[in-house]
Order: structure tokens, then sequence, then C-alpha cells
């Protein structure tokens, strides 16, 4: 497992366009095999994630040729996937593994999905349950866990609303309602990312309602679809965060996704003081995207909690992470859900910025990073516990320390951006070679 010696300091300049949104490229490919004919997605995710979805779909009979970021799922209808000889392996990832039990409890076979020793420990009972209603057998290990055996079958439409804000929960109901026999409602109190609704439509499928309440009809006849996916916001916030960490540095990021239901981060960086402006806007195969232009600046600190959670959940190790780069500091409450994500990020955040010298206070469900009052970071020996979101949030704030810093197994950033220290690289120019 690689070690990544980071070496704080130097500014970030340049302009970058990234690798394509995870969640979105997620959808793109399980809707893609459940349609008709051949569709082609032009970038991709590079995330391991999604790669993990791609080969699931293998597995389950679908024909997938992928060279760098271009996928060409050639798509046997919703009842085109055979029986898997292999049991299904989601790794790390929990969209995949939640998204496809939706899917398999459709199927008129028995499947069984597995996933690494991390997804393994994550709760799956909030998948599990909705599906059952609808009539799916699920067979998990104690407590809920996965594997997961799947029996499909013939599913009743329900009308359920989740009790915990998910949209990989609703994502799963909303597949599995593809199967269902009539209309399959999901009701949120939270609103998630709507990637699923939106797909949903571009591939044909009767999806109706408005925020927070979801209709989707059955037995649509998906169709392939060429599409492009948008750059990936929650990753770009790391760059971003390096950006405001560096003094001096200024970025430009190109054609990134800007879905309302996931741009709230850029909201609350504009609101604590971060000169972050976006450029340009454009609708593509139903999501928005665009231009974002970010410079250091002086960042006052703030509070995140309620609804916003559910909105920035994966932005929010970074965020934790600039506490120390700020005046007020970051505190966040009502993010008991952290706790259940790749690691306990409340626990490996609070761990990784108390060795770099923070001062954090750790709740049940949040954190209280202290501002600048409390001192420069120093550089430490960080265990990212195999977290991708925890390792890039941590390397971001070890650019700012004083000292080097040592992150522990760093290929875990491979999860969702692979090309992450490269790209840091790059853009912090020679300096930091
Ligand atoms: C995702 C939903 C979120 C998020 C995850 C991706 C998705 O998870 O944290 O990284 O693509 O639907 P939850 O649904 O568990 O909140």
């Amino acid at each position: 497992m690689k070690k990544q010696t980071i070496s704080p300091g130097g500014t970030v300049d340049g302009v970058v366009e990234l690798p394509g949104d995870k969640s979105i490229s997620h959808r793109y490919a399980i809707l893609a095999a459940l349609a008709e004919g051949a569709s082609e997605i032009s970038n991709y995710a590079s995330a391991v994630d999604c790669h993990s979805t791609l080969e699931c779909f293998r597995r389950l009979g679908i024909e997938i040729e992928s060279k760098d970021a271009h996928v060409r799922i050639s798509g046997k209808g919703l009842d085109g996937l055979r029986q898997p000889r292999k049991v299904l392996d989601a790794e790390n990832s929990g969209s995949t593994m939640r998204m496809l039990a939706g899917v398999l409890a459709g199927q008129s076979f028995v499947s069984t999905i597995t996933g690494d020793e991390s997804l393994r420990r994550r709760p799956m009972r909030r998948v599990i349950d909705p599906l059952r209603q609808m009539g799916a057998e699920i067979r998990s290990r104690e407590g809920d866990r996965a594997p997961l055996e799947i029996h499909g079958g013939k599913l009743h439409a329900i009308d359920y609303a989740p009790p915990t804000p998910s949209a990989q929960v609703k994502s799963a109901i909303l597949l599995a309602g593809l199967y269902a026999d009539g209309v399959t409602t999901v009701r949120e109190s939270v609103c998630t990312r709507d990637h699923t609704e939106l797909a949903l439509r571009e591939f044909g499928a009767k999806v109706e309602g408005s925020r927070g309440t979801i209709h989707i009809h059955p037995r649509p006849k998906l169709a392939a679809r060429k599409l492009t996916v948008p750059g990936d916001l929650s990753t770009a916030v790391f760059l971003i965060g390096a950006t405001l960490v560096l003094p001096g540095s200024s970025l430009m990021l190109r054609n990134v996704g800007l879905n309302p239901t996931r741009a709230r981060v850029l909201d609350f960086l504009i609101s604590i003081g971060a000169p972050v402006r976006i450029a340009t806007v454009q609708m593509r195969d139903g999501e928005l995207a665009g231009d974002v232009s970010v410079r250091h600046g002086a960042l006052e600190g703030g509070s995140i909690s309620g609804a916003q959670v559910a909105e920035m959940i994966d932005e929010l190790p970074m965020l934790a992470a600039l506490g120390p780069f700020t005046e007020k500091g970051i505190e966040i409450h009502d993010a008991q859900e952290l706790r259940v994500k790749e690691s306990d990020r409340i626990a490996t955040l609070a761990a990784g910025l108390r060795q770099m010298g923070a001062r954090v206070e750790e709740f049940q469900d949040g954190m209280r990073v202290e501002g600048r009052s409390s001192g420069k970071l120093r550089g430490a020996k960080i265990d990212p516990h195999g977290d991708h979101r925890i390792a890039m949030a941590l390397s971001v704030a070890a650019l700012g320390a004083e000292g080097e810093s040592v992150i522990r197994d760093a290929d875990c950033v491979g999860v969702s951006f692979p090309q992450f220290f490269e790209t840091l690289d790059r853009l912090r120019g020679a300096e930091s070679r």
C-alpha cells in the first residue's frame, strides 16, 4: 500500500477538467444495462467504485467495453440480465451495492452481492426493509450487513418514506419500482441528490412528482442513449480546498456538475467568504454543468446542520479540514451519517486533524474544528483508514501545515479520484516536486 508524502506550501494555479461524476456514472451504467441497445457514455468516472458497477453488470451477462473514459454498454432490456455464476462484488462502493440491490430485487433469479471489509460493515437494513416490503426475499449477515443474498421476483409497488435521507436508498426503490405492479412512490423528508430521477427520464422512464415526492411508473421500455457525464463536483471540492489553503492560488474548473441537489457546497463556501464564482452554466442530458473559478481568500468559518448535511454529505470531510484555516472554525451537527460512511468519518477526521495539532471537539452527530487561533497545523503521519475522502481532505490540510506529512494507504483515493495526487502536483507546478 502506497505512502504519500505531502510537502506543504506552493500555490495552486491552472485549469482543470475533472473525471466524470461518480454518482451520475453509476446511474448511467445501471440504466444503460437495463435499456435496449448499445449506450455510449463519455467522460465516465475513473473512480474504482464506478468500475465495480461495470464489473457487476459483466457478471450479470452484459457486454461492456471500456476504454479510458469512454464506456459502451450493450443493454438487454429490463429482463435481459442473467443469473451470475459468481458472487457480485461491489468492493468499496455503497452506491453499487444499494442501487444494484434494487435492480436484483426485480430479477427472476437469486444473486449474492458482497463488498470489501469496509462495505461489509455498513448498514444495509435501510435498503433491505423497503425491498422486502416490495416482495423480495433478502438474506443478510447478522446485523443486516452484506453479503446480501437476493431472491428476486414479482414486486409490489409501495409508498415509502425512508427514515434516513439517502439518495442510494431512494434510487434502489425507484429502480425496483421499474419491476413493480403499479406506481411506486418515495417520499423524502430532506431532498437528496436527484440524479436517478433525471437519468431515468433520459432513458425514457416515466417519473413524476416534485421535490420530495417521486413516483415511478413500472415497466417502461428504456432506450439506449449517448450521454456525457459532467465533472465531479465532490472531487473538485478537494482542489477548491487546496486553492483556499494556499495563499496566492487560483483555479479554474471546467465542465463541473452543478446539479442544484449537489452544488450547495459552493453556496456554503461563498457564505464563509471563499472567492468562488460560477462562470458559465449549461444543461446537458438533463444535468447542469459549468465552469467554476476559485481564488485563495480569507475564510470566516461557519456552521452546518439540518438539511444542509444531506446536501453536502460528501463534502463535509473537506469542509471540516478547512476549519483550522478559517477565522472562527467549522462546526457540524446532525451529521451522524458520517459515522457509517467508508470509515467513521467523524472519528477519522478528528483523529487526523488532532494529530496535525488542530483543536477538535467531537460530538455524536458532528464536530467542531477550531479556527486559526489554535495555531498553525504541523505535518503528521496520517492513517485515513482506507477512506478516500479522508485521505484527500487531510492531504489538503497538510498543504497548509508546517513540515511534511505522510498519508498511509494513500492509494485509497482511487475509490473516487485516482489522479488526485498527480493533479495536485501538476496544479502546484514545479514547486511541489
Ligand atoms: C450517493 C449518495 C450518498 C453519498 C454517496 C453517493 C449516491 O450516500 O454519500 O457518496 O450516489 O447516491 P447516501 O445515499 O448513503 O447518503
